[in-house]
């Protein structure tokens, strides 16, 4: 298992906070009909809980030693142009803006108009240029061959689409490009642990790292915090 975000703690608390989530979206979205597709569900929730998310899950605190570790993963030099599908309130920008300093560029991406408005609040302290836009991860609003390298954390495994969502990461990443892409999982780690793994993987297979629907025949699977999340990364052919 990679890296040292492998702190127990933040996989529990990420994985707590998913279930509580889950929890909340299951009875919302029977409600409305909204499974049918999964888009308009997280649109909705995460709108919803823009004002607050930064308290469960923002830049500072147990995730940020996770956000550094998938930052570190996409290789970013001074001037690179990164882009980070499902920006949310826009937590790994300051880390990714380190890397790539002023003359660099990040662009974001989201469904979430509310989750964009949070991002908006902290461009003045970013020193970095930053470009947002409001769209989907499975028909991303850019030209192919743009980014350097590019970021996705913490939607994919439940998108309408998660397989279209790769290729469009595939499709704007340059020649050579990193991708990382990251999501909740349960890795079999050994013991007990690895059964439960599998069982809880057989009940909810959207949890699987999605290894086969990249469009890259080797892409490497990491796991991190403590194997409750998975990175998939590969380099754009
Ligand atoms: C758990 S948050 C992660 C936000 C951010 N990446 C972070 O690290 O804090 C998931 C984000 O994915 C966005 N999202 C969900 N489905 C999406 C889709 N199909 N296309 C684009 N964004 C999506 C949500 O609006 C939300 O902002």
């Amino acid at each position: 298992m990679r890296g040292d975000s492998g702190k127990p703690g933040c996989g529990r608390s990420l994985l707590i906070g998913t279930i509580a989530a889950g929890l909340l979206l299951v009875v919302l979205g029977r409600r409305a009909g909204w499974w049918r597709d999964p888009n308009r569900l997280f649109t909705a929730f995460y709108d919803l809980i823009a004002p607050i998310y930064d308290r469960w899950a923002g830049e500072g605190g147990l995730m940020r030693p996770l956000r550094r570790e998938l930052v570190d993963m996409l290789d970013l030099e001074p001037g690179d142009q990164v882009l980070e599908v499902s920006v949310g309130t826009g937590a790994n920008l300051p880390l990714m803006c380190e890397k790539i300093g002023p003359s660099g560029r990040i662009s974001g991406v989201d469904i979430s108009e509310g989750m964009l408005a949070q991002v908006r609040k902290k461009l003045p302290s970013i020193p970095c240029a930053v470009e947002l836009r409001q769209g989907l991860a499975e028909d991303l609003p850019y030209q192919e061959n743009s980014f350097d390298a590019v970021l996705h954390l913490g939607a994919i495994n439940f998108m309408t689409d998660p397989r279209r969502a790769l290729e469009e990461m595939d499709r704007v990443a340059g020649p050579g490009a990193r991708i990382v892409v990251s999501d909740e999982t349960v890795a079999p780690v050994g013991g007990l642990r690895s059964l439960l793994s599998m069982a809880i993987l057989r009940l909810v297979p959207r949890l699987r790292p999605p290894t086969e629907l990249v469009p890259d025949p080797h892409p490497q699977l990491h796991y991190l915090a403590g194997g409750y999340l998975y990175a998939v990364t590969w380099r754009k052919a």
